[in-house]
């Protein structure tokens, strides 16, 4: 009877929430309470708590990286953070299903970072914001991204990069070991490999 009560309002529910375009509905449900907390966390501490947190919404998390606060997460998608990564407060993910975003290992990630796969077609006069596309984002190992860069979806930044703070990334492949800066950010100089 207890199972057969559970399987009715999971159903009820998947289908509730289906029709709020959250196919993923468990994962979403919790992200949207994590969304909700994420301020309430403290930024510098707990750190195996909040790999915990995310860990419950789906996030693949890996071993030692250390979340701030305030990151807001609207994904269908995937999240890969790597092992040892330092993700600075009020970091955002935008992840459309069928999108990932793929952080490696040992990246600084500074405050209110973009991460943005989602985006759409330009559209006709009456609506520009045409059909919606997602795009993976990927950022090599060892990065270190400046406060209030913005990634759009089909970047793929390479090992050793340095973003400079402000830099709008586009979605192309980058070299490894480069300092990208500006609006849109290119590689201003190399960096020891
Ligand atoms: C990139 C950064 C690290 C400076 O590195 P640097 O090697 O000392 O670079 P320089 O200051 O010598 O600048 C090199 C070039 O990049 C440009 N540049 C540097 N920062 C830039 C930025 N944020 N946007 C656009 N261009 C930038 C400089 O204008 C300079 O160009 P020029 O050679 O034509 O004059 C620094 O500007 C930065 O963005 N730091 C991130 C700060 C941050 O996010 N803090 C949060 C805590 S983690």
């Amino acid at each position: 009877m207890a199972r057969f009560c559970r399987d009715f309002l999971n159903k009820k529910a998947a289908k509730v929430m289906a029709s709020l375009g959250w196919t993923n509905w468990k994962n979403s449900f919790v992200t949207a309470l994590i969304n909700i907390a994420a301020p309430a966390l403290p930024c510098n501490n707990f750190f195996g708590a909040k790999r915990a947190i995310y860990r419950t919404a789906g996030l693949l998390v890996g071993r030692g990286a250390k979340l701030g606060s305030c990151i807001s997460i609207y994904s269908q998608g995937i999240i890969m953070i790597g092992e040892n990564v330092w993700l600075g407060r009020a970091a955002n993910f935008n992840v459309p299903n069928g999108a990932k975003v793929m952080i490696g290992e040992s990246c600084d990630i500074a405050p209110y970072v973009k991460f943005m796969c989602g985006s759409h077609l330009i559209g006709p006069s009456s609506r520009r914001a045409g059909s919606c596309t997602a795009r993976d984002i990927v950022i090599g190992n060892g990065c270190w991204i400046g406060t209030s860069v913005t990634i759009l979806g089909g970047a793929i930044v390479g090992h050793g990069t340095v973003i400079a703070a402000g830099s709008v990334v586009l979605p192309r492949a980058y070299p490894p070991n480069v300092l990208l800066a500006g609006v849109p950010a290119k590689p201003i100089r190399g960096l020891e490999p």
